[in-house]
């Protein structure tokens, strides 16, 4: 028997999640957008990723590999014919996530959007623990009427049979599920729909990792750059190992090259202007208050605006 999602054509998969009442291909766009930005990586795994909606915010100068991943093999194919700029960067792989979870390669964090509604926690737990990412984030759906999850629209008739393999989400039991393969939760944001129901994203971390702490190189007066998902400074001029940030930098006597860290005296403005992280972490949280709006524009308007990464 075949999976359901095998026969959904992606055509109609599309516009029901636009419609206007639904809303959720937008929404995921944007969620997509931050958690392609969120952590110092640079490889991932997207399950369930039908057309690949939101791959157009892979930075290829962060990420050297993106695994696509899906049931429909028509849905792959319009994911790699629609995105030939991350050529090199994007593999699609047609694999069956409750039964083929063995074929899955390992990545540092794995992306899972609606998805576990429809393979369950266990399928999930399973693909998780092949592919060993140090990062989770996911978004699960949550209904408040648990009859009709799927919304009202013209294209209802497509999702029949998807009753048969649906599993009604919940933050707690997806969370406990986690923890016990070794993941903690470190992050919870709920967006609302127009229907009643809820979108949310909840994050985990491989328990075991210390959290990496960019904040130290960044405030250091030896760092000039960033690239391809590392921090370029003086001590690691061809960027900072992962393992090195994980350690108390201030407190080392030497990071590499006999370079230690050294605070950076500079005002905001400077600072801000120093390098790309700075302006794309502006970018990626523009949209949280007006007052980095502004700084952004302010910013980006300013005549003689020249990043300074010696890259
Ligand atoms: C609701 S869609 C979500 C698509 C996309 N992540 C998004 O947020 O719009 C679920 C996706 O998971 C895929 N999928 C469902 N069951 C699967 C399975 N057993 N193995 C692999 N992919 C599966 C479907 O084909 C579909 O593309």
């Amino acid at each position: 028997m075949t999976n359901p999602w095998e026969e959904i054509s992606l055509d109609d998969y599309e516009k029901h999640m636009s419609l206007d009442t639904v809303r959720q291909l937008q929404a995921m766009n944007s969620i997509m957008q931050e958690q392609f930005a969120a952590y110092p990586v640079e490889t991932a795994a997207v399950l369930g990723i039908a057309g690949g909606n939101g791959l157009e915010h892979i930075d290829t100068d962060k990420y050297r590999r993106v695994y696509g991943v899906d049931i429909n093999a028509d849905y792959l194919r319009a994911a790699s014919q629609r995105y030939t700029q991350l050529s090199g960067v994007l593999e699609c792989l047609h694999i069956d996530l409750i039964n083929e979870a063995e074929k899955l390669p390992q990545a540092q964090l794995l992306i899972a959007n609606l998805l576990i509604e429809y393979i369950g926690y266990g399928a999930f737990q399973r693909a998780v623990l092949q592919t060993a990412p140090r990062y989770v984030s996911c978004v699960i759906q949550i209904n408040s009427d648990e009859e009709q999850w799927v919304s009202e629209s013209p294209y209802l008739r497509a999702f029949d049979r998807l009753d048969e393999v649906h599993h009604q989400m919940e933050e707690k039991a997806l969370t406990a599920a986690m923890v016990e393969i070794g993941y903690s939760l470190i992050l919870q944001e709920s967006y609302p729909l127009p229907n009643g129901k809820a979108l949310v994203r909840l994050d985990y971390q491989k328990k075991g990792e210390k959290v990496i702490n960019l904040g130290d190189c960044d405030n250091c007066k030896h760092r000039f750059g960033f690239k391809k998902g590392h921090t370029l400074c003086d001590a690691f001029p061809d960027g900072v190992p992962y393992e090195h940030t994980e350690k108390d930098v201030k407190s080392l006597k030497e990071c590499n090259n006999g370079i230690s860290y050294e605070t950076k005296e500079i005002n905001e403005e400077q600072y801000l202007l120093c390098d790309d992280t700075a302006e794309h972490w502006l970018i990626t949280h523009a949209n949280e208050c007006a007052e980095f709006e502004e700084m952004l524009k302010r910013i980006k308007s300013q005549k003689g605006f020249k990043r300074k990464d010696k890259s």
